[in-house]
């Protein structure tokens, strides 16, 4: 029976440290302030954002969301990225996604200084991740290598990424091979997809496909880490047969309570060091 990742505490027991930290600033006159851009009315990004909200008035970041129509243009937003970018009292910058197909999202990931680049989204943060350079990480993937430093060494580990997203597979991958794992990354074209997982030290699984990863495609004593979050019949489940997969692997993260809760705090991970870096 695998040890079940508790997501939630690990989170909670960081944002201590976050909130010490913030409080140290605080006391030298320095309020970390994230601002948050939420457009439209999609349930899941406004869910998303209310969790933001609250880790942030947790820890004691100033946290403003504006709010917008879908019907924002794309000139509408670039230019409020440009004033929130001159703000010197904005340590944090976050545009919620997916945004309305009439505004280029890569363009407004690009307006967006990369100093304030709390996403870490902004191709000169990805290229020093890549460098290994200190910089800012992006959220979900700093979250998963915290996660698994909590169960075990990363250097000379197989690491098996699932998923290539911009967001989560391929920064994943990335920050893995700078701890020293070797890597391989699978897609929806890999052959056999299960003979590749199950050379999975640490399998990680980012696809957004129910019951994609069984049992039989686990190796005994893996670690398991599930970032897909599905809604299958009103209930949130990631990518992982867990029920299965729990009694093959040593650890699993579960769904929800594994990733989730550390994504949100390595935001307002980011969020501090800016405002530290003063
Ligand atoms: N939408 C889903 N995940 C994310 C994320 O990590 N950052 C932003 N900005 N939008 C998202």
């Amino acid at each position: 029976m695998a040890v079940v990742i508790d997501g939630k505490q690990v989170a909670a027991s960081y944002r201590e440290t976050l909130k010490e930290r913030v409080t140290e600033l605080r006391a030298r006159g320095i309020v970390p302030k994230l601002k948050v851009v939420l457009i439209g009315d999609d349930p899941a990004s406004h869910s998303y954002v209310r969790g933001k909200e609250r880790a942030a008035q947790e820890i004691g970041i100033d946290s403003q969301v504006l709010r917008f129509d879908e019907t924002i243009s794309e000139k509408e937003l670039l230019d409020l990225i440009d004033l929130m970018n001159e703000d010197e009292e904005v340590h944090g910058i976050l545009v919620q996604l997916p945004l309305p197909k009439q505004i280029d999202e890569s363009r407004v990931i690009m307006r967006i200084s990369p100093e304030k680049d709390v996403d870490g989204f902004h191709p000169e943060n990805v290229g020093k991740m890549m460098l290994g350079l200190d910089t800012l990480l992006p959220c979900t993937p700093h979250g998963i290598l915290h996660l698994a430093k909590t169960q075990t060494e990363i250097a000379g580990k197989h690491v098996v990424v699932v998923g290539r997203s911009q967001i989560v597979g391929k920064p994943v991958g990335m920050l893995f091979l700078n701890e020293s794992a070797t890597v391989t990354y699978c897609h929806s074209k890999t052959d056999d997809l299960g003979a590749m997982t199950r050379q999975a030290d640490i399998l990680i699984v980012a696809v957004g496909r129910a019951g994609l990863v069984t049992a039989d495609m686990v190796k005994p004593g893996a670690l398991v880490i599930d970032v897909g979050v599905n809604r299958v019949e009103g209930r949130l489940v990631g990518d992982v047969d867990y029920e299965a997969v729990k009694e093959k692997a040593s650890a699993i993260t579960p769904v929800p309570g594994g990733v989730g809760p550390m994504t949100i705090t390595m935001l307002m991970h980011n969020t501090v060091e800016v405002a530290s870096r003063g």
